[in-house]
C-alpha cells in the first residue's frame, strides 16, 4: 500500500490554480488521484481544457480530469477574465491538449472515490468556487465524515475582499456552495486572502524559475508575469499575491503556514456583503469552531519549496 497522500484538486485554472497542480504533480508525498474542473475564472469548457493542458506540461497525461458544475448552486456564474485573460491560462503559449477528458461527472467522480477509498484517507483540494463540492456533499452526504481533511483556498478577513470589499472571488461566485461545505462537519483549512497576500511573486522569484531553463519552469514565469500584472496595479506591490499553490504548499510542508481553529461563516443573505467569510478570529461568538483559518505564511520557506520542486519537472 503506498503511503502517498491521496488527493482530488478541484479548480478553475486559472494561473495560479495551473501552478498550484504543477506543484501537486511534482510531489512524491502526494497522488493526484484526480483534477476536477468548475466553473469559475472562467468557463467550464475552458477550465477543463486548461486542466489537461497543465496536465500535459507537466508530462503526465495519464492524470484524470473530470468536467463538473457548469454553475454555481442559486447565482449567475461571475467570471475573471480581467485578471486571467480571455482563455484562463493567458501567458504562455501552450498547445491544444491531446488527452481526453474523463466520461464521469466530477461530482460522481468525488463521491464514488471517497465511498470507495478507506474513511479519512482522501484529502480535497478546492482552489475554485465551491460548487462541485457542496453538490458532492448535497448528493451523497455519508462522503463528509469519511473526508480526511478539505484544504481550500477562500476568503479573506484582515484583508477585506478581492472581487468586493468583503468578499474573495472563490466564494463570491458559490456563497452557497460554500456554505454547505463549511457546514459538512468535515476537517477544513482555509488559505484566505490574509495568507495568499504575503505569497508576492517578486520579479525575483519569477526569475528564479525561468533560470529553472526547463519547458514548465519557463511556462510557470510566462504564467506568472502575466497574472501579477492586474493585481500589481491594483495593490501597487512587487509581484501579485499566489493564492492556489498555498493549498499544496500546506499538505507538503504545515509548518510555513500558522493560523487559528475558529468559526468560519458565510454570509448568503445581504447583497452589500454577499460571500463574506465571516471569521471569528477573537471567539466573540459561540458559534461552533469548524475551520483552521490561516493567518501567516512564511513566504520565502513558501517559494523554495515551489521552485525546488517544480526543478523536478520536464
Ligand atoms: C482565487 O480566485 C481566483 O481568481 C484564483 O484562481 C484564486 O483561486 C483568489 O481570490
Ligand atoms: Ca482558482
Amino acid at each position: 500500500m503506498s503511503d502517498k497522500r491521496k488527493i482530488i484538486i478541484d479548480t478553475d485554472p486559472g494561473q495560479d490554480d495551473a501552478v498550484a497542480i504543477l506543484l501537486a504533480l511534482a510531489s512524491p508525498e502526494l497522488d493526484v488521484l484526480g483534477l476536477t474542473a468548475v466553473a469559475g475564472n472562467v468557463p467550464l469548457h475552458l477550465t477543463e481544457k486548461n486542466a489537461m493542458k497543465i496536465c500535459e506540461l507537466a508530462g503526465k497525461p495519464d492524470t484524470k480530469v473530470f468536467a463538473g458544475a457548469v454553475r454555481p448552486l442559486v447565482r449567475q456564474l461571475v467570471t475573471a477574465e480581467e485578471v486571467h485573460g480571455k482563455t484562463g491560462l493567458n501567458g504562455p503559449d501552450l498547445p491544444e491538449p491531446t488527452m481526453k477528458l474523463q466520461e464521469q461527472h466530477a461530482v460522481d467522480f468525488i463521491i464514488e472515490t471517497i465511498m470507495r477509498e478507506q474513511p479519512a484517507t482522501v484529502t480535497l483540494c478546492p482552489l475554485g468556487p465551491l460548487t462541485n463540492i457542496a453538490l458532492a456533499i448535497s448528493r451523497e452526504p455519508r462522503i463528509a465524515p469519511r473526508i480526511q481533511e478539505i484544504v481550500l483556498m477562500g476568503g479573506g478577513l484582515f484583508e477585506g475582499g478581492n472581487v468586493t470589499p468583503t468578499a474573495e472571488f472563490n466564494i463570491y461566485v458559490d456563497p452557497h456552495a460554500a456554505d454547505i461545505v463549511m457546514k459538512c462537519g468535515a476537517p477544513i483549512v482555509m488559505m484566505p486572502l490574509d495568507v495568499t497576500h504575503q505569497a508576492l511573486t517578486t520579479a525575483k522569484r519569477i526569475a528564479a524559475l525561468r533560470a529553472l531553463g526547463t519547458r514548465v519552469g519557463v511556462a510557470t514565469a510566462e504564467l506568472l508575469e502575466f497574472f501579477e500584472r492586474f493585481d500589481e496595479d491594483k495593490y501597487g506591490t512587487d509581484g501579485g499575491p499566489l493564492h492556489d499553490p498555498c493549498v499544496i504548499a500546506y499538505l507538503l510542508k504545515p509548518e510555513l503556514f500558522k493560523g487559528r481553529f475558529i468559526n468560519v461563516s458565510i454570509e448568503t443573505a445581504s447583497e452589500l456583503t454577499m460571500g463574506m467569510t465571516v471569521a471569528d478570529w477573537w471567539g466573540v461568538t459561540k458559534r461552533e469552531k469548524n475551520a483552521t483559518y490561516m493567518r501567516h505564511v512564511d513566504h520565502e520557506g513558501f517559494y523554495t519549496l515551489l521552485t525546488e520542486r517544480l526543478a523536478r519537472l520536464p
